[in-house]
């Protein structure tokens, strides 16, 4: 595990684009697995001005996102595959359809979730995954539990995540409880991993997921047996892991 510790939220979104840059540039097929959240925005910033910059292509790389709310279309404000077009791919030249994230539309969880599997299973695996990590030690929506789970699964969301996730939806919006997310192992099957996290409150969990053990109480953990897992976070994030 390799930790990088960034100045601030901006240096940390610069070093999180040079990398995913440096990904594409190697194989411009790249699949690229993509994350929501305040997180990677700034990342998402730093690659669409090198795209409007010329420096970059995204005509043949894949994009497969970790989870989506279930019971969201994809135009709904708050989901996820909203989320992608407003901060991303509405201003790359990514093919639309080559474009993934889980049908939250799906009502039926088992077909929505096998289907996200085929997909993976045919863009041949995740080159390099994108990650933010939940308050709980989540990442996509693999919330604490008393098991791994490898395939992509329908989730129950923690009351933690109810409530660090409830700010975005407006008042008397009824937030969905459910979530579709990529298991532990089509995460952890990735070639690189690349957490990102910066602010005070993720520096208690980052400290529970990196200096603890591996357990699935916090998912995140499992990431310490990832052959090529960077951390990028700022001061304030990595100060207890630093310290
Ligand atoms: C959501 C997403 C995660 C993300 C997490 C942290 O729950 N499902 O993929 O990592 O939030 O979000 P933030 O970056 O806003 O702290």
């Amino acid at each position: 595990m390799k930790i990088i510790c960034a100045e601030n939220y901006q240096e940390m979104s610069e070093k999180a684009a040079a990398m995913i840059a440096a990904q594409v540039i190697m194989k411009p097929q790249a699949v690229l697995g993509l994350a929501t959240g305040s997180t990677p925005i700034g990342t998402y910033r730093q690659l669409i001005q090198w795209y409007n910059e010329g420096k970059l292509d995204f005509s043949q790389v894949t994009g497969i996102n970790l989870d989506e709310y279930r019971g969201l279309t994809g135009d709904h404000p708050q989901s996820y595959r909203y989320f992608m077009q407003r901060h991303f791919y509405d201003y790359v030249n990514i093919d639309p359809a080559r474009t993934y994230v889980p049908d939250g539309a799906d009502p039926d969880a088992e077909r929505a979730c096998r289907n996200y599997d085929q997909i993976l299973r045919e863009a041949g695996g995740i080159d390099l995954q994108l990650l933010g990590i939940g308050l709980d030690g989540h990442i996509g929506f693999n919330e604490p539990g008393e098991n791994f789970i490898g395939e992509t699964h329908c989730v129950k969301l923690t009351d933690s995540t109810l409530a660090a996730n409830s700010r975005f939806f407006s008042e008397g919006e009824q937030m969905p409880r459910e979530a579709y997310t990529l298991g532990i192992r089509g995460i952890l099957q990735a070639g690189k991993v690349l957490m990102l996290a910066d602010g005070r409150d993720k520096a208690d969990i980052l400290q529970q997921a990196f200096r603890g053990p591996v357990t699935p109480r916090v998912p995140a953990s499992i990431l310490q047996l990832h052959p090529d897992f960077t951390l990028i976070g700022d001061k304030e994030a990595l100060r207890m892991l630093l310290s």
